[in-house]
């Protein structure tokens, strides 16, 4: 059951992905290990899983999906019309204190859009965001749903611009984790930002900021979209290559590891090339847990029969393959213990042949719920079982 959920939702990410023109790219589960050092930030360094090769190269499991998916960009699809509008889906390792909702293997479903005008594409994922949070039942801004955070790193970074830079990376340390008494010890303004609902606000106390034409402008972008997205100027991420804008999502009914998806615009070094672009990653597994998926009426059809038909009964399998997942019978099983496999697997039909059956060329076709059986000819089955496939997920 756990496994068809995560292929449920894995579909409705998937189906608002390609409804926005995004095109799924998959990179490699490691990759060497300065593609994440150079600028992902302490705790992403921290916790990577490295080593050595046999050739003596420095690899990793990978963090995170962004950098490889640049990466990747460059070595592969530079020629490639713009904008480039990415997807993926796949594991990541990083090695943390495990607890509910963090582990040391879990799955990213995000985007990234790159060679865009930065607000427009900012907008965009904003909306994509949205309609994927809303389809995955957990909807912006209502009850019970996600509440999407938008910062700005490079308006903190312009406040801090007089500060030594490592009192800097404390402030933002301390911003991030929300330890505002901490933040204010380095940096006595920082205070202001626990009670901050807008940056306009901020500007009033902390004076003028080149950056909140980029945030007017944005929320601009965004109105059509019809996202609900509060500010926060206290939002700055764990990663240190963001230079724009930001946002969080959280599920608060979640408690402890409440953030399922975090994104924004980035600058990234790879290779000696720069690039700015701008995305976000669903935390696959916590979307998950607060997922309110519609249940989908699957369908598990048994074929079972008496030894002296069992041919005829492959051959209905078979046919039937081709409209409804089927199982028949590999123990040897009489037909009454086939029955009783069939119900233990969940099987919502049965299709039973007997010689008499198969001598007339129909089958019974059993409601494995309401118990009833009729008796019809293959094609009427068919029919009854419903065609063409059901929607598996994908
Ligand atoms: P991130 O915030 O580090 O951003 O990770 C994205 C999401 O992955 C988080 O919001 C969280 O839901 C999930 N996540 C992170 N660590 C764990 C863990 N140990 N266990 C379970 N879930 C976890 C990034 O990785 C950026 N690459 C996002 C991005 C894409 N920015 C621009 N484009």
């Amino acid at each position: 059951a756990e496994m068809a959920r995560r292929r449920i939702l894995e579909g409705v990410l998937r189906r608002g992905a390609e409804a926005w023109g995004y095109q799924e790219v998959a990179t490699p589960l490691f990759e060497e290990l300065e593609l994440f050092t150079e600028r992902s930030g302490e705790e992403i360094v921290r916790g990577l899983y490295d080593f050595t090769d046999k050739g003596g190269r420095r690899l990793c499991l990978r963090p995170e999906l962004t950098a490889p998916t640049i990466r990747m960009v460059l070595g592969e699809m530079s020629r490639a019309p713009k904008p480039l509008r990415l997807y993926y889906l796949g594991p990541c390792y990083r090695y943390e204190e495990p607890q509910k909702n963090r582990y040391r293997e879990f799955t990213q479903f995000g985007v990234e859009v790159i060679g865009a005008d930065p607000r427009e594409a900012e907008a965009e994922i904003l909306g994509l965001a949205g309609a994927m949070l809303e389809a995955a039942g957990v909807p912006s801004g209502k009850e019970g749903g996600a509440r999407i955070r938008l910062g700005h790193v490079g308006f903190l970074r312009h406040c801090l611009k007089g500060l030594p830079e490592e009192r800097r990376a404390r402030v933002f340390k301390a911003l991030d984790k929300k330890q505002f008494k901490l933040a204010g010890e380095e940096w006595k303004p920082a205070l202001a930002f626990e009670a901050a609902r807008s940056f306009a606000d901020l500007e009033k106390t902390l004076g003028p900021n080149p950056h909140t034409g980029e945030i007017r402008a944005l929320r601009e972008a965004l109105e059509p979209y019809g996202v609900p997205v509060e500010e926060d100027p206290s939002i700055v991420r764990g990663l240190d290559y963001y230079t724009g804008p930001v946002f969080e999502v959280h599920v608060d009914r979640l408690g402890g590891q409440s953030q399922v998806c975090g994104g924004g615009t980035y600058t990234l070094r790879v290779e000696g090339r720069e690039v700015t672009s701008t995305g976000f990653a669903f935390g696959f597994d916590r979307l998950l847990e607060a997922a309110r998926l519609p249940p989908v009426p699957s369908l598990l059809v048994a074929v079972v029969s008496t030894p002296e038909v069992r041919r005829e009964a492959l051959r209905v399998a078979g046919r039937l393959r081709a409209h409804v997942p089927v199982l028949v019978d590999i123990n040897h099983r009489p037909l009454k213990a086939q029955l009783g496999h069939a119900h233990g697997r969940g099987a919502t039909h049965a299709v039973v042949l007997g010689p008499r059956e198969a001598a007339s060329g129909r089958v019974t076709l059993r409601d494995m719920g309401g118990k009833s059986q009729e008796e019809m000819d293959l094609e009427e089955c068919i029919r009854r079982l419903g065609s063409p496939r059901r929607d598996s997920g994908r």
